[in-house]
């Protein structure tokens, strides 16, 4: 049975701090930020927003947009990595705030529950509810998988520019108009790591910045293995000789931390899958070097890291590589589109992978490129650390989807941040009362309860 994304909806803070600001105030070169990082702004929560409010904004829009009411939703699941309980799953709360509109009790026999597995998390939740669908339980009902986060580092740290929050829900069934997953080819590679994570009650993460972003890369590259195998197994794609997989695949996209890491990923895997093919000649020769190789190729990740010659020597490779016309050709029309929504909105942790697949298709469909048929690539990553690299095929009504995307209308009118203001929301010096926007027809936290009894209950209103 075909399962997929049938639409998808998203929901982004208003408030947002301007990249050029944060690097005056810190002293940064803006350049680092705008060339070096990808970043132009970082959206930023109200005092009275939290992950599940977002969740819930998005997951109404995309009800609301399809006229749809809960008796039509089986599943709800929420992925996230900004959890503010250890027991009380974030579905829960955002079914709270959806029986509000809905009226009581109306989601009483949709299941699911909260995922955690930081970036990665909203792939898993995804493809298991895929499995739902394709197993016949759902009953003509649909999954809603709803990624939401705040990116939160701390003042003054290296990942302190890499920050943002939203949310985005996706319906998923067995019909879907946008997506239909490749079946059987889904591949994951898991490896118990400390580059990045989040001990109870810490609100901000220990990250180990270089480490996380070579993991990545390595954690990716282990799951396209796989995929390759699965692939080929399957039948699904016939690589004829001197091809790669890659070649087959239209677009990528990749897990955005920032925009950048996008284009870091995928650089790495074309010259892991280029590499060993005829045309890596014509590149070699373009590039004008030999690829380098560290001093120890079977070493650890701090080993290579600390070769302080093999990285200089790579990052100057990789440059002149990601040059090269036929590489140039390759960002361009696979990812480049994917990328324009992260330099606007920064950082969503589990949800950057799919807000730049909905960046990817309101782009490409902008230049006016024939989306039915192609083949779409997701290359999923989460600290800790485990990647997932999966495929769809985007269906023939997917224009009745995509012509209606407007990011900028989406966005609407934003407040810009001062330092002094983001700085305060960031300490959480202001109450869930002293919130800088007005909600306008949005979830908002109206309390939060303090007495021993009742300590973090949290209790929302949809403002009309
Ligand atoms: N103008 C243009 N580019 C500049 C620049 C300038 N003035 N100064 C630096 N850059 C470039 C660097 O060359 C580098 O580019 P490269 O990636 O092509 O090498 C890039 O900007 C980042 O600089 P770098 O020195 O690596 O930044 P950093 O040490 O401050 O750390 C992160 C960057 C991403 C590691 C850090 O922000 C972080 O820890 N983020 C959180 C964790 C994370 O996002 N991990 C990703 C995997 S999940």
């Amino acid at each position: 049975m075909a399962a997929g994304i049938d639409d998808i909806s998203i929901y982004i803070p208003r408030l947002y701090l301007d990249a050029a600001d944060f690097a005056k105030a810190r002293g940064l070169d803006p350049g680092k930020l705008e060339r070096g990082l990808g970043i132009g702004q970082m959206a930023i929560v109200d005092t009275n927003q939290d992950p599940a409010c977002l969740a819930a904004n998005a997951c109404l829009k995309v009800m609301q947009k399809n006229k749809l009411t809960p008796d039509k939703i089986g599943r709800l699941y929420v992925a996230t990595e900004s959890s503010f309980d250890e027991s009380k799953a974030m579905n829960s709360y955002v079914i709270g705030m959806l029986e509000q509109v809905y009226g009581k009790d109306t989601f009483g026999h949709c299941g699911g529950i909260e995922c955690k597995f930081a970036c990665v998390s909203g792939s898993y939740a995804l493809y298991d509810n895929t499995n739902w669908i394709r197993a016949g339980e759902a009953e003509d009902k649909y999954a809603l998988v709803v990624v939401s986060d705040i990116a939160k580092y701390d003042l003054g740290s290296s990942g302190e520019v890499t920050q943002g929050a939203g949310a985005v829900a996706m319906l998923l069934n067995n019909t879907p108009r946008l997506l239909s997953f490749d079946p059987k080819v889904t591949s994951t590679s898991i490896k118990n790591e400390y580059d990045f994570y989040r001990p109870f009650g810490k609100e901000t993460p220990i990250v180990h910045g270089q480490y996380s972003n070579l993991l990545y890369l390595i954690q990716v590259k282990n799951a396209l293995i796989d995929y390759k195998k699965k692939v080929k197994e399957t039948g699904l794609i016939k690589l004829k000789e001197g091809e790669t997989i890659l070649d087959h695949v239209d677009y990528l996209n990749m897990h955005l931390p920032y925009s950048n890491m996008g284009k870091k990923a995928l650089a790495y895997l074309v010259r892991h899958e280029w590499r060993t093919l005829p045309r890596w000649k014509e590149i070699i020769d373009e590039v004008g070097m030999e690829e380098p190789i560290p001093k120890d190729p079977r070493g650890t990740i701090e080993s290579v890291l600390e070769d302080a010659d093999f990285m200089a020597k790579d990052h100057q490779f990789t440059k002149l590589f990601t040059n090269t016309e036929k590489y140039v050709e390759l960002y361009e029309s696979k990812l480049a589109s994917s990328l324009i929504a992260s330099k606007m909105i920064g950082n969503l942790y589990t949800a950057s992978l799919y807000l730049g697949f909905r960046s990817s298709l309101e782009f490409e469909y902008q230049k006016g490129v024939d989306l039915n048929g192609k083949r779409v690539g997701f290359c999923s990553y989460g600290s800790g650390a485990s990647a997932m690299i999966f495929s769809g095929v985007i269906q023939p009504e997917y224009a009745q989807i995509v012509k209606d995307m407007n990011l900028e209308e989406e966005l609407g009118p934003r407040t810009k941040l001062s330092l002094d203001e983001y700085e305060e929301l960031h300490e959480n010096k202001r109450t869930h009362e002293e919130n800088i926007r007005s909600a306008n027809k949005e979830f908002v936290i109206v309390d939060v309860k303090t007495s021993n009894e009742s300590k973090g209950e949290r209790h929302y209103a949809f403002v009309d």
